[in-house]
């Protein structure tokens, strides 16, 4: 058996080489399913570079499977690839518009000559996730406020309930949305 494993130094390099990225983005071994479910279930493709990987794992588990897609994804499924619908073909989002926002959703109910539209919350040409930086993000995922105007409070989008998430919850979803391909705004 020991001769078995020691034949094969690539398992202990894996081993080794996860053991250490873990270590370095103070993510917990137990996180480990999430952040190979994260990357099973990305429906984009990623930019690594320069990036955490364990975060962008985990931030892909919490994005994908917490709703991020339902209101920045207009519209959400490919065209024949909507689960909801009889007859369709194998589920599949729309890539194509990929967290690039457009969702409208009425007139603000506090001002109402503002129309709520959800927002691209893809990377902009520096890289920052709808242009914002990670403080930026984590104040906004906590407050509500609209980075555009701090008087006001950020409608439909339930950061109410996000902001009670961890704060590497957060920044793990910050490092996800900084992998995923930009999509510039119309
Ligand atoms: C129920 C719909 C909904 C869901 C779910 C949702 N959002 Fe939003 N989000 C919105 C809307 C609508 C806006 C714009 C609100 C406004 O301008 O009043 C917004 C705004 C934002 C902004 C601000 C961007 C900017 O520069 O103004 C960020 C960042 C953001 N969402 C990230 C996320 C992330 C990350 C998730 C998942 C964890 C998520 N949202 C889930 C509807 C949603």
């Amino acid at each position: 058996m020991e001769k078995h494993i020691a034949a094969r130094p690539g398992i202990w390099l894996a081993a080794v080489t996860v053991a250490t990225m873990l270590q370095a983005s103070g993510v917990q071994a137990q996180e480990f399913s999430q952040i190979l479910s994260g990357y099973a279930i990305a429906p984009v493709h990623l930019n690594l570079k320069g990036k955490d990987w364990a975060l962008v794992g985990l931030g892909s588990y919490l994005v994908n499977t917490t709703g991020c897609n339902d209101c920045h994804t207009w519209p959400n499924w490919a065209d024949g690839h909507n689960p909801y619908l009889p007859g369709q073909q194998p589920e599949q989002i729309n890539t194509a518009a990929y967290m690039a926002g457009g969702r409208p959703f009425g007139a603000d109910a506090v001002n109402p000559k503002i129309q709520v539209v959800s927002a691209n919350i893809t990377p902009d040409k520096n890289g920052m996730p709808a242009g914002l930086t990670r403080s930026q993000f984590l104040h906004l995922m906590h407050t509500g406020d609209d980075p555009d105007d701090p008087t006001r409070k950020l409608k439909i989008m339930p950061w109410p309930l996000y902001r009670w998430k961890t704060d590497l919850d957060l920044i793990a979803i910050y490092e996800y949305l900084r992998a995923i391909p930009s999509i510039p705004a119309n």
